[in-house]
């Protein structure tokens, strides 16, 4: 399951970003690679002991508890801090899986990743290259947003980052450890979710509504673990 999400920051939060992410600190995107993955990536990271950057993570943390589309797709239990990043001329990430376990900035914050996100931070004409390419059941799909819109996909899906070839590619990135961990269980969920939706805006059949709202919350009290 793959969910865009247009405008997630409006032009001025991005400008916001672009600026305060000029004056951070940055560092090796390997200090923060595990694994296999030290020999694909390549990149820069934002150093998360920072002020600024702890302020501009939580900021997208509010964000995301309250958007409807975000909610409803990834029926969120944990989210790690956001990591902000930046990839220049040559620089990219090859195909790689996220780790499935994650450790948080506190003592003893373990979570499971379900869900990644990126948050595109740089207009499409400020480079060239720099795909996020996801491989799913259908084949690879490549994803390249306008600046402030967001991709949702599977943590445990094969994916990478092509190498820019001009410019700088900044986004933000996260993990979000869901109530529901199954994909299949979590897509359904969500199919229902935007079909209520959409039924409760178009003011139809109330009782009807009433019905399939409890259908949904009771196979949530099924699926999902808190
Ligand atoms: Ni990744």
């Amino acid at each position: 399951m793959l969910v865009v999400i247009d405008h997630f920051l409006d032009i001025n939060e991005v400008a916001a970003y672009q600026r305060a992410l000029e004056g951070a600190t940055w560092q090796d995107g390997l200090a923060s690679a595990g694994g296999l993955n030290v020999r694909a990536k390549r990149n820069e990271q934002t150093d998360p002991e920072t002020e600024v950057v702890r302020e501009l993570a939580n900021g997208l943390l509010r964000k995301m508890g309250h958007h409807p589309l975000f909610v409803s797709a990834c029926l969120p239990h944990k989210i790690f801090p956001p990591v902000f990043n930046r990839y220049g001329v040559g620089q990219e990430y090859d195909v790689h899986v996220d780790a499935a376990i994650m450790q948080g900035p506190a003592p003893g914050d373990v979570m499971r990743s379900d869900v990644s996100m990126t948050v595109f931070l740089s207009e499409l004409e400020e480079y060239d290259g720099g795909e996020l390419v996801i491989e799913g059941q259908f084949g690879a799909q490549e994803v390249r947003l306008n600046a402030g819109d967001a991709v949702l996909y599977p943590s445990g899906s094969l994916h990478r980052v092509n190498a820019v070839t001009r410019g700088e590619r900044l986004a933000a990135i996260t993990w979000v450890q869901s109530m529901v961990a199954e994909v299949e269980a979590r897509s359904l969920l969500f199919e229902m979710d935007q079909a209520i939706q959409a039924l409760t805006n178009s003011r139809s059949s109330p009782e009807q509504l009433v019905r399939l709202a409890s259908v949904y919350h009771n196979l949530m009290r099924r699926m999902a673990s808190v």
